[in-house]
């Protein structure tokens, strides 16, 4: 069977990038990574892309007068290599009406908190100064509006009290990884589709029990407080 063809637009680091390359390269994977695309020439993701010896690309969105120029050459490079599906993997730039819609449905994000709460910047930092108790990762497919549009997954993780947005931030990013691979592996799979504007899914497990920060399971002995 022919595998879907997917691309990988990054800016930075790529760690995501990697997750999905690795679920990729698993023997009975339903999707290939065909292009990396960064948007800056020093995102160190390229060297990792081309230590897996993938196709990868710089299009720099400085050499563009606007962002549709800069979006027209993404789109033209996309379907140079035949790809038929994106995935934005800290890929920074805000995309327009126009791309979203060329891409509807084949164009995926992920975000490192749970959203809607705290789409953009700095969230691990929002989510510790407003002592919520969950932070989280989703991905979601694309929607004109920053960090917005269908959710297909999200993993909750607890804030704990001596969190760090560094420390958070490496907490969640392992969760990233699991969505990630999952949302590519399930969207390739033919599992997960959008009807009126809510991902549906085919035999795919859901969980049944919530989790509580702090767990309120502990201390309800008759002998505490004594
Ligand atoms: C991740 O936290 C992702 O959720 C966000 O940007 C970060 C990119 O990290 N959109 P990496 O480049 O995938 O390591």
């Amino acid at each position: 069977m022919a595998r879907l063809r997917t691309a990988v637009l990054i800016s930075g680091r790529g760690s995501n990038m990697q997750a999905l390359i690795e679920e990729c390269n698993r023997s009975n994977s339903a999707a290939e990574i065909a292009l990396v695309i960064s948007n800056t020439n020093d995102a160190p993701g390229l060297s990792l892309a081309a230590e897996f010896g993938l196709n990868y690309d710089v299009i720099d969105h400085t050499d563009f007068p606007n962002r549709e120029q800069f979006e027209e050459a993404l789109t033209n490079r996309l379907m140079l290599s035949g790809v038929e599906f994106v995935c934005l993997a800290g890929f920074m730039r805000i995309l327009t009406k126009k791309f979203v819609d060329r891409w509807y449905n084949k164009l995926i994000n992920i975000h490192p908190s749970l959203l809607p709460a705290y789409p953009g910047l700095y969230t691990h930092e929002r989510a510790i100064s407003d002592d919520t108790k969950f932070a989280g990762c989703t991905v979601h497919y694309v929607r004109v509006g920053v960090d917005s549009g269908p959710i297909i997954i999200q993993t909750a993780i607890p804030i704990l009290v001596n969190d760090t947005p560094e420390t958070l931030a490496s907490r969640v990013l392992e969760e990233e990884h699991k969505c990630y691979a999952f949302a590519l592996r399930e969207i390739a799979l033919g599992n997960i589709y959008v009807e009126d504007e809510k991902v549906q899914f085919n035999g795919v497990l859901q969980p049944q029990r919530g989790v509580a920060n702090p767990d309120s399971s502990t201390n309800t002995s008759d002998e505490t407080g004594t």
